[in-house]
C-alpha cells in the first residue's frame, strides 16, 4: 500500500464532494515530477532538474523513445492534455511544433511553464479540464494524453472532447492502464486478499487506488478502447502494449522480460486518426 496515495484521496475527500475537484487535489498534492511518491521534496527547480526531468521521463517510458518521434510535427499544431511536469510538451515544442500543453491543476502549469523558460521554448500553457476543453473544433493536427484519461472522472468524455478538438484527419495517442496486465490483476488481489479490502467493499477496480496514482486509475481493454475512440470518430490504427523500464517480474528470468512487457504490460498505448 502506498501511504502518499492514501493520504491524498483522505485529502481530496474530506476538501469536497466534487468527484472532479478531488481528482484535482489529488494531482495539486501529489505533482507528476518523476520523484519518489514518498519525498516530502517532490520539486523541481532549475534547468538541471528539468534535465533529468526529461532522462527519466524518456527511460521510464521505454515505448516512447523506442517509437514515437517528437521531431514529427514540425509546423505542425499539437496539443498535450494533462502535461504534468511537461516533459512531452517541450519535446514537441523542441521539435518545432506549434504547441499547447494543458493540465487540469496550477502545479502542472507552473511547473511546465518553467520547464519551457529554462529551456527558451515557446509554448502555450494552460489550466484545463480534458472534460470541458476551451478551444474551437478541428483545432489540432494532433492530440498527445500520456497517461492521463483514465485518471479523469469520466473518460469517454475526454475522449470526445479530444475527437472535437482535433481536424478530421488528424492523428493523437492516449496512453492508459491495461485491464489485461499481470499488474492489475496481482496488485487486486494482494488488495483484496493479501489485506482484506474485499471485506470492506473494494472490488478489483476500486481496490487499485491503494497501489496506483491518481483519485481515479480506471483500467481498459483494448476491446472497450475501440469501441470508446470509434463511438466518437476516432478509428484506431495501433495498439501497443508496454510498461515502465524496471523489471516486472523480479524472480522470472530476465529473457522473459520485453515478451511480458508487450503482452501483459501495465500501459496500453492506442494510436488514432479522426474519421473525415
Ligand atoms: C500521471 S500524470 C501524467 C503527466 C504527464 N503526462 C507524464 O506522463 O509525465 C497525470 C496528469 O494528468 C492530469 N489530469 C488528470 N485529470 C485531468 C483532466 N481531466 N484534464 C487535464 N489534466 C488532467 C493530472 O493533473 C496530472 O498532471
Amino acid at each position: 500500500m502506498n501511504n502518499a496515495f492514501v493520504k491524498a484521496r483522505e485529502k481530496a475527500e474530506q476538501a469536497t464532494t466534487d468527484r472532479q475537484e478531488r481528482n484535482r487535489i489529488w494531482w495539486e498534492t501529489l505533482p507528476m515530477t518523476y520523484r519518489s511518491w514518498e519525498d516530502s521534496d517532490r520539486g523541481v527547480r532549475d534547468g538541471q532538474g528539468f534535465s533529468q526531468l526529461e532522462r527519466d521521463y524518456l527511460d521510464g517510458n521505454p515505448w516512447l523513445k523506442e517509437n514515437f518521434d517528437f521531431n514529427a510535427f514540425k509546423g505542425k499544431t499539437t496539443l498535450e492534455i494533462g502535461c504534468g511536469a511537461g516533459a512531452a510538451s517541450c519535446l514537441f515544442a523542441r521539435g518545432g511544433a506549434d504547441h499547447t500543453a494543458v493540465d487540469l491543476t496550477e502545479q502542472a502549469v507552473k511547473i511546465t511553464t518553467q520547464n519551457a523558460q529554462s529551456q527558451h521554448l515557446s509554448m502555450r500553457v494552460a489550466r484545463m479540464d480534458a472534460e470541458k476543453l476551451e478551444f474551437p473544433d478541428n483545432a489540432f493536427d494532433h492530440v498527445f494524453a500520456w497517461g492521463v484519461l483514465h485518471h479523469s472522472q469520466d473518460t469517454q468524455q475526454c475522449f470526445r472532447q479530444v475527437a472535437r478538438v482535433l481536424k478530421p484527419g488528424g492523428t493523437g495517442l492516449i496512453m492508459v492502464y491495461y485491464k489485461y496486465s499481470i499488474r492489475y490483476w496481482v496488485r487486486g488481489v494482494q488488495g483484496l486478499i493479501g489485506h482484506g479490502l474485499l471485506f470492506k467493499g473494494y472490488n478489483m477496480q476500486s481496490v487499485q487506488g491503494f497501489f496506483t496514482d491518481g483519485y481515479y486509475q480506471r483500467h481498459f481493454s483494448k476491446g472497450e478502447l475501440r469501441r470508446m475512440l470509434g463511438s466518437c470518430g476516432l478509428d484506431v490504427t495501433r495498439f501497443s502494449v508496454s510498461h515502465m523500464k524496471s523489471k516486472y517480474i523480479r524472480p522470472l528470468p530476465t529473457f522473459m522480460d520485453p515478451w511480458l512487457k508487450r503482452h501483459w504490460g501495465w500501459l496500453v498505448i492506442a494510436e488514432f486518426k479522426k474519421r473525415g
